[in-house]
This record gives structure tokens, C-alpha cells and sequence, in this order.
């Protein structure tokens, strides 16, 4: 079964976000658009009925890409075909409140070793549903420091002394090895290049990986944590400009067909967000 999630964000989270980066009210929106304030308050709340032509009036409103919003509010969203990859790529979605937080394991063609990107909150759950076949990791890339991405750091720790951490920062109590913008490292039989990335806090790396052999250019995964999610952006608790900023940069330094692993949500591309998302185009 392909990995086929809803989008981590409905057209309100789209438009709550939207409306906070643009630095607007409900009311000045409802005035720029002639949309009434109660109907784009209801839209937050997720109940709307907007015709196309209104979807296309808020995303110029909010400076926001017509298509991707008109797709979103459709419920039409595309999401790609995946490239091949010269690696294999587990994704583990596991629960968290009432949505999902998404784990990730590559497995090195040559020597079967494996490398996890996240932990999730509760190590027990990541390693019931860890595929039989694969090994234990012998890394963790940690995007950020959030309880639904790292929370289980520490029960793997337990299970697993001595794992290889990189993470973004520092945390009191757990050997990590911070990386950041620039970064290259060869991990577990990957080439691992780091790109820091604040925004959704203000510690939050997005990891590229591909074979050894392989530049940014071969084919690769961009770990994206909560900078990026398919069809919009992580919810910006550090700063939305920042945010907004790094996104744009990191989908514009990678190619077309690199694939997009986020925290949360379906897997996309380079090219299909940077056509389709919202925030990007
Ligand atoms: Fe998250």
C-alpha cells in the first residue's frame, strides 16, 4: 500500500496561517476581498462553501498561489508520482493526539544499514511497526525538538546506548552532535547535508540525503521536519517570515525531482510544490 495520508492541512489551516504572515485581520481581509468576515471566520473553523472565484480573491489577498489554494478548498490537491530512488525509504506514521507524526527510515542499498530521521514520541510504537526485515538504526536525525518528533529520543537511547545523534541544538543530558547550515556528513552509508531552517522554532534543521556518490543533484529525499508539508507550511511559532523565507530557499536550491519527506502528511516533490503549494508559488 502506497503511503497516501490526507494533507496535513485543511483550506482553514491554510487561511489562519496565511492571514498571520500577511499581517492582517479577519476584517481587513473580508474588506480587501468583499468576502464577509463571518464566512472567513467560519473558514477557520473549517466550514466554508467559497466558489472558485473567492478562493482566487483571498489567495491574491494573502499573496498566496491561486491554483494551490483553489485545489486545496477543492478538496483536489495534487500530490505527484514519486521518482525512483537509489535507496530504499520506509515511512512509519505513527499517532499522536488526534493526528499523525511521521517517521522515516532509509536502508543503504550495499550494506543494509539504516538511518531514522525523527523518533516520534513513544519508541515502543515506532518499533512495533518497524518493518521485520530491517536493521536497527545506526543514527537519528532529529529535525527539531518538538515532543511529536523527538519525544522518544530518550526510550531509544535506553534500547539503544550509544546511537549517533545529530540535531539541530544542544539539549541538556543527551549526547547529540549539533549540525547546521552547510553541514556534510556521511552517516550510516549516506551522504547527509544539513540546512537550517528556523521558523517553526527557532532550532529546526531539513537534512538532504543521498548516496555517497551522489551531489545535491542526483537523486535524494529533503527530510523537511515542519518547514514544509505537502500543500502548505509547518505552523510558524517562532517567526512566519522566517519561516516563509527558508522554505522558499531550500525548495529553490534543490532540483525538481527531489522527493519532499515531511513531518506530517503525504510525500511530495520539489516541482509539485513549488508549482501547487500555497506558500511557494
Ligand atoms: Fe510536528
Amino acid at each position: 500500500m502506497p503511503f497516501a495520508p490526507p494533507l496535513e492541512d485543511e483550506l482553514g489551516d491554510i487561511l489562519e496561517k496565511a492571514i498571520r504572515h500577511a499581517g492582517l485581520t479577519e476584517e481587513q481581509l473580508a474588506a480587501a476581498t468583499g468576502i464577509g468576515v463571518d464566512r472567513i471566520k467560519d473558514a477557520e473553523d473549517y466550514r466554508y462553501d467559497f466558489s472558485c472565484a473567492e478562493l482566487q480573491r483571498l489567495a491574491v489577498a494573502l499573496g498566496l498561489n491561486e491554483v494551490g489554494v483553489c485545489a486545496v478548498g477543492e478538496g483536489k490537491y495534487p500530490l505527484p508520482a514519486l521518482p525512483p530512488l537509489p535507496f530504499a525509504l520506509h515511512t512509519i506514521a505513527l499517532p499522536y493526539g488526534i493526528g499523525r507524526v511521521n517517521t522515516f527510515v532509509a536502508e543503504n542499498p550495499d550494506t543494509r544499514a539504516t538511518l531514522l530521521v525523527d523518533t516520534a514520541d513513544c519508541p515502543e510504537r515506532l518499533f512495533a511497526a518497524w518493518p521485520g526485515a530491517l536493521a536497527l538504526p545506526e543514527a537519528v536525525l532529529l529535525t527539531h525538538w518538538d515532543h511529536d518528533h523527538a519525544g522518544g529520543l530518550t526510550g531509544l537511547l535506553h534500547r539503544q546506548p550509544g546511537l549517533r545523534v545529530v540535531a539541530p541544538a544542544e539539549r541538556p543530558g543527551v549526547a547529540v552532535e549539533p549540525l547546521g547550515e552547510g553541514d556534510e556528513r556521511t552517516i550510516a552509508g549516506f551522504r547527509v547535508r544539513v540546512f537550517r531552517t528556523p521558523g517553526h522554532t527557532a532550532a529546526h534543521n531539513v537534512y538532504h540525503l543521498s548516496l555517497p556518490e551522489g551531489g545535491l543533484e542526483t537523486p535524494g529525499v529533503l527530510f523537511s521536519g515542519d518547514l514544509l508539508f505537502a500543500g502548505s507550511l509547518g505552523g510558524a511559532f517562532f517567526c512566519c517570515q522566517t519561516l516563509r523565507r527558508e522554505a522558499r530557499r531550500v525548495v529553490g536550491l534543490l532540483p525538481p525531482e527531489t522527493v519532499i519527506a515531511p513531518g506530517h502528511g503525504p510525500l511530495t516533490t520539489v516541482a509539485n510544490e513549488r508549482r501547487f503549494n500555497p506558500f511557494l508559488g
